[in-house]
């Protein structure tokens, strides 16, 4: 599907329900049963999320937006004006607005699968950058997909992933993803990725389980999301949330604890669940700088800058592809 006004058009490129109920069941029928974190992001996870962000324990927003806004000219000036941007899991986009006010790019190319989110944000951004084309593209990124190649100019690409989204990759995934990019960026193409580092892991726990219980809600959300979609009947408070800091991995991992062994009915289908036995929701890995640097150049990507707040907190990297 395209819609095209003057400055802004609309592809959807999210394959059919189909392959949501055959990608659910098979991660629900491993022995360790998962759900991938894209389920939490229908309009409420969206709403959710931004609730999140405003947490006093949820720390990576604002330390990332303080980066942007301290060092937006800097990276501007690194990246290229005139560039055409890409943006993926588009999300909060005042940290998109800092970077956008300094870089002017001709195109702005954003990528998510949150369709209401994605369209009020790209509507948005439209109003506020006259003189910027936006192109707006519904897309699972952790899967391959096809960029309309024909509406990105042909200016220099820039890759932009803000978010710490891909602290939720392992670092194997991530690196896959980083390498399917490289070659849709180009010789001389940029990555600025912004990636959550590591730190006490109280202050890491905290973050993942806040008081007002905004993250449980969250995290319970993609159950409600999965019985709307794919008519299923999880019973939400025979659920908890569970998430813990694992030094050993380097990464939080968020759970649903079935609280007693119960049987779910999913299209059709029956899962059962022992009492104790958990959903695999979301991995967000922390990494120190030199980490996630590596990791970046192991496929081909040279390290030109790093950006931190002022707590060390978070951190914004900016590579080229030779
Ligand atoms: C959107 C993936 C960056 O990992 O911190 C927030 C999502 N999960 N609280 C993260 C999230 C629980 C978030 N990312």
């Amino acid at each position: 599907m395209v819609q095209s006004s003057r400055r802004m058009s609309f592809h959807d490129l999210l394959p059919p329900q189909q392959s949501m109920l055959d990608e659910v069941l098979a991660s629900l029928g491993q022995p360790q049963k998962e759900l991938s974190p894209k389920f939490f992001y229908d309009a409420r996870g969206c709403e959710l999320f931004e609730a999140i962000c405003s947490l006093s324990e949820y720390y990576p927003t604002r330390a990332e937006l303080s980066i942007m806004r301290k060092y937006a000219g800097a990276m501007a000036r690194m990246l290229g004006r005139d560039c055409t941007l890409i943006e993926i899991g588009c999300g909060n986009s005042e940290k998109t607005r800092a970077l956008l006010k300094e870089l002017e790019p001709r195109v702005f190319v954003a990528v998510d699968i949150a369709q209401a989110q994605l369209e009020a944000s790209c509507n948005a951004l439209a109003d506020s950058f006259p003189h910027m084309r936006v192109v707006a593209v519904r897309a699972d990124f952790a899967h391959e997909f096809n960029l309309p190649a024909a509406e990105l100019g042909n200016g220099r690409r820039v890759l932009y992933f803000p978010g710490s989204t891909i602290g939720n990759f392992t670092p194997s995934e991530a690196r896959g993803f980083l390498a399917r990019w490289a070659p849709l960026l180009g010789p001389g193409g940029g990555a600025l990725i912004g990636v959550d580092l590591k730190k006490d892991p109280a202050v890491l726990n905290a973050a993942y389980n806040d008081a007002q219980g905004v993250t449980a809600e969250f995290n319970l959300n993609v159950l409600r999301n999965i019985n709307h979609e794919l008519n299923a009947d999880f019973d939400l408070i025979a659920f908890r949330h569970n998430a813990r800091y694992s030094a050993a991995e380097g990464r939080i991992e968020m759970h649903l604890e079935s609280l007693r062994a119960q049987r779910v009915t999913l299209a059709g289908r029956v899962l059962e669940f022992r009492a104790g036995e958990t959903i695999h929701t979301e991995n967000s890995y922390k990494y120190d700088l030199a980490e996630f640097t590596a990791l970046a150049q192991t496929v081909g990507f040279e390290a030109r800058a790093n950006w931190t707040d002022d707590d060390r907190l978070f951190s914004v990297h900016y590579f080229t592809l030779p």
